[in-house]
């Protein structure tokens, strides 16, 4: 592979600016094609191994990348949700209009949910339904997940199986309200906003965290409409950008699989186009909440490419490449610069939908190349940022942090052709190496099937070999084309 002969050195700052918190990792699970049913939920009586009717091999595979909070029901799902038909032991089903026109059992719920939490150790992120619920049907629901004490809905909740409340982090009011959620004004949503967001009653010790719909893309109008009218009634806004190759285009959606360099880098654009639209809705953010109170939710991220052949348009069921494990450290990348105003940010979605996490078949299940970018930066979940310095080569970005007495940091080289050598410069001599994966594939194409599931996988990396050594206050790595890595070191003295 050709490689430009003289590395470039890179600098590590020698104190961190600011918190990464582990939420920017966080996932979105909705009802939807086959994220829940089949990939999450499989029921009790299913001959697919699981406990409570969740299946044991997708939460064994979550629990590895340390997945802090799902997002659920929805996505569009959500405001057509209504809770009341997902508990207790007769389930209403419905229809879900969104996704297929599939009949929706309501099998997996509200308790179904928790439990899911409860399994991976995630923390809860539900989304309300404004489009086409009222007022008092999410009051209703905030009190039969929060409230200990007796009342109608604590009853309810008790007479379905669970004596204690769960814990309600974070409350999402309203999903794409100026579209599938009710294709409103932000005037109007925000008027709406601040009147369901007064019925999210704090009944619990866990405060739960108020969000409210954010922009679609670059609609900056709506970000200065609702931070004008409803900035003190929320902790989050959010913002949904997804990376659609061909200049964002929607109906000009490509393949996942079959794409060219053209078709890399039209993704790549789409992918850095983030860093710019979390800019800008940052400043109007600023303007109105100097202090960075109110959070930027990144709650819908990733690729949205056509669907696979033979499957269910409404399923969203795609493939996903070493293209979409260089994607998702973009986002990362960008995310931790931010990270003073992003505190939260799920990739849609976990299973089975869009840019996943698993694939399942079945039973069978495979782990994606995202779900392995996820796992080189997990050990930045709640680290402290630190700022890398100099003039980074075109394609690469570096982004680092430290934790536990070690500096991790992590690299992604968009580049198709050539390698990418580099030299960082720590601040303090590095002692044990503690982690050193590059993840890439033989092809920019590369993928992992079910009857493949390693071709993109990470590997060790050795020091003295391949171009990565640590010595000193050095770190010396060469990235290969279309590659994402981590170094790992502990901070000696
Ligand atoms: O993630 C798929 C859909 O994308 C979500 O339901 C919706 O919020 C967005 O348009």
């Amino acid at each position: 592979m050709p490689t430009s002969s003289t590395p470039t050195t890179l600098v590590l700052a020698d104190a961190p600016t600011h918190h990464l918190d582990r939420r920017l990792q966080g996932q979105f699970a909705e009802h939807l094609g086959h994220c829940i049913d089949g990939g999450i939920w499989v029921g009790p009586d299913s001959s697919i191994a699981n406990k409570n009717g969740i299946r044991s091999d997708v939460v064994a595979a979550l629990r590895e990348i340390k997945v802090p909070l799902v997002r659920w029901p929805g996505g569009c799902f959500a405001d057509e949700y209504h809770w009341l038909k997902g508990v207790g032991p007769e389930r209403q089903p419905m229809v879900n209009t969104h996704w297929g026109m599939v009949s929706e059992p309501n099998d997996f719920g509200t308790h179904e949910y928790f439990d899911l939490l409860h399994q991976l150790d995630a923390e809860a992120y539900v989304n309300g339904n404004v489009g086409s619920g009222s007022v008092q049907e999410m009051s209703d629901w905030i009190e039969y997940m929060t409230l200990e004490s007796t009342s109608p809905m604590a009853e309810l909740r008790r007479a379905h199986g669970r004596e204690q409340p769960w814990k309600l982090e974070f409350f999402g009011v309203g999903n794409e309200s100026w579209g599938c959620g009710g294709t409103m004004r932000p005037e109007h949503y925000a008027d709406l906003y601040r009147q369901y967001q007064t019925f999210v009653r704090q009944y619990s010790d866990t405060p739960i965290s108020k969000i409210a719909c954010g922009a679609n893309v670059d609609d900056y109008r709506w970000t200065e409409v609702l931070m004008a009218n409803a900035a003190r009634q929320m902790d989050g806004l959010s913002l949904h950008h997804y990376t659609i190759p061909n200049e964002g285009i929607w109906e000009k959606k490509a393949s996942a699989l079959d794409f060219d360099a053209d078709g890399w880098r039209a993704t790549m654009v789409q992918a850095w186009r983030m860093d710019e639209l979390i800019t800008r809705h940052g400043q109007i953010m600023d303007r109105h909440d100097p202090g960075k109170r109110v959070n930027l939710v990144v709650d819908e991220w990733g690729t949205w490419y056509q669907v696979e052949p033979g499957t269910n348009p409404g399923f969203l069921f795609q493939q996903n490449t070493v293209r979409d494990a260089v994607v998702a450290a973009i986002h990362f990348v960008i995310f931790h610069k931010h990270a003073a105003r992003v505190r939260m940010a799920n990739i849609a979605q976990m299973v089975n939908v869009l840019q996943a996490m698993l694939l399942t078949d079945g039973p069978r299940m495979v782990k994606t190349p995202t779900f392995h970018t996820f796992s080189l930066f997990s050990d930045h979940q709640d680290a402290e940022f630190v700022p890398v310095g100099g003039q980074f080569p075109d394609d690469v970005d570096v982004t680092a942090s430290v934790k536990d007495g070690a500096h991790t940091i992590s690299f992604v080289n968009a580049g198709l052709d050539e390698a990418a050598p580099l030299v960082i410069e720590l601040p303090v001599e590095a002692g044990e190496l503690l982690r050193a994966q590059v993840l890439t594939g033989a092809t920019m194409q590369s993928h992992n099937t079910f009857d493949h599931s390693d071709e993109v996988a990470p590997v060790d990396l050795e020091s003295g070999r391949d171009g990565f050594s640590v010595e000193g206050r050095r770190v010396s790595i060469t990235l290969p084309p279309h590659s994402v890595a981590t170094v790992r070191v502990q901070v000696r003295g």
